[in-house]
């Protein structure tokens, strides 16, 4: 028996001869509860394995020359569209004045009530302008008229632009033949108790910049960017730039697993009773990408989402001092214009959320094994535990 007496000392697993076994009733009981507890924690076990985890990851942002959409949504209550223009400005010098494109103005009936007019839209020059003469030539005043028109001013719009351009003050078109026939001014003082809604898409270079909603055409003068505030100013009806921002993001939404405060201006609204009231939003911009299960950085897979998180901060102040209080409507704003300024800032660090499995495979097994063995060993020691004590008590009696 030599070779085999010497591995059987080595035996780890000793094995009880079978007449030495007893099977009991409480054995029984064990054995059901801890299958069950046995298949309910490797459920458990399975459930983590399969679990999607997002975790993320700071880096340097070492993108170059994208853009930054901007997309917005906010409701001026006081202030006609008519008044309103969207600039954005940015360090490199470019400038978008008088935004339209992408963006939406839709006129909302005097507050409180707010909803949308039910008149088409505040372009109803063209429509003058197309039952005209087509030899018609308008004149521009002095001013220079649009490339397209061959220098013509057509509409009262025209004539508005052309004055812009080279910074003088429009008014309400008194005199101005072209503004007469739309009746610019009546329309206007019609428009005056009405609000607007700002809302729409544009796309700016990702370098700090501005972007704001003012009074007035802009134009700029002497390397300066300046607004037309007369018919802001001229108003009998206090204009305000009261707003209610419902909605500002940077770009798609993440999915909701990430967990991230979302667009923390949504739902804001700033009140003032001053028409020489300047709000500001300073908003520090952070590149943020979600990298679904599976994806690496450098390959681009449908799936994943650059967007854009920003934390802000706001400051407001009356553009007049306490003394000129009275004279509020007869001056114009010092120091300033009124309007509400967003000052955009890219931050240096990018957030990357990736999709990541909670555990690996071979994690899965080792968890497992680990849930069998420790169950049974426990069971075991119950149902040892139970087996003498009822040796025990038997004795007990018999004796
Ligand atoms: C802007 O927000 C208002 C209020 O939530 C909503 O009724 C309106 O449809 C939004 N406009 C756009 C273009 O999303």
């Amino acid at each position: 028996m030599g070779r085999g007496s010497r591995l059987t000392r080595l035996d780890a697993f000793t094995k009880t001869v079978e007449d030495a076994r007893v099977r009991t009733t409480s054995g029984g009981i064990v054995t059901l509860v801890s299958l069950f507890v046995v298949f309910v924690l490797v459920v458990g076990e399975f459930r983590e394995y399969r679990r999607i985890q997002v975790l993320p990851e700071l880096v340097v942002d070492k993108t170059r020359g994208e853009q930054l959409p901007i997309s917005l949504n906010i409701t001026f209550p006081h202030i006609p569209c008519e008044l309103l223009t969207l600039d954005v400005m940015d360090v490199s010098g470019e400038q978008q004045s008088s935004i339209t494109h992408g963006i939406h103005l839709t006129r909302l009936t005097p507050f409180p009530e707010s909803k949308p007019v039910s008149t088409t839209s505040l372009n109803v020059h063209e429509d003058t302008a197309s039952h005209l003469d087509p030899a018609y030539c308008g004149k521009c005043y002095g001013a220079p008229g649009p490339e397209k028109d061959k220098g013509c001013c057509q509409t009262c719009e025209d004539v508005r632009e052309a004055y812009a351009s080279i910074g003088w003050a429009f008014g309400k078109g008194e005199g101005v033949e072209q503004c007469e026939r739309e009746h610019y001014a009546e329309r206007l003082d019609e428009m005056r108790e009405e609000g607007c809604n700002i809302a729409g898409h544009l796309s700016v270079n990702k370098v700090i910049g501005n972007f704001h909603i003012a009074p007035g055409k802009s134009f700029s003068s002497a390397q300066m960017h300046v607004h037309d505030l007369n018919q802001y100013f001229a108003s009998t009806k206090e204009h305000t730039f009261t707003h209610t921002i419902h909605h500002l993001s940077f770009g798609p939404d993440l999915p909701a697993n990430v967990k991230v405060q979302r667009n923390p201006l949504d739902d804001s609204r700033q009140v003032t009773q001053e028409r020489s009231f300047n709000f500001m939003y300073f908003i520090k911009v952070v590149s943020t990408s979600y990298l679904p299960l599976g994806t690496s950085e450098n390959s681009y897979i449908p799936g994943a989402i650059e967007t854009h998180q920003y934390s802000v901060t706001s400051h407001k102040r009356s553009l007049m001092g306490g003394a000129d209080k009275e004279h509020a409507s007869t001056i114009h704003a010092r120091g300033g214009i009124p309007g509400v300024f967003f000052s955009y800032d890219i931050s240096p660090m990018k957030v990357i959320n990736r999709e990541v499995r909670a555990k690996s495979f071979a994690g899965f097994l080792t968890g497992v094994c680990a849930v069998i063995g420790g169950t049974l060993t426990v069971a075991a020691a119950i149902d040892r535990g139970l087996y003498e004590g009822g040796m025990r008590v038997k004795k007990l009696h018999q004796g």
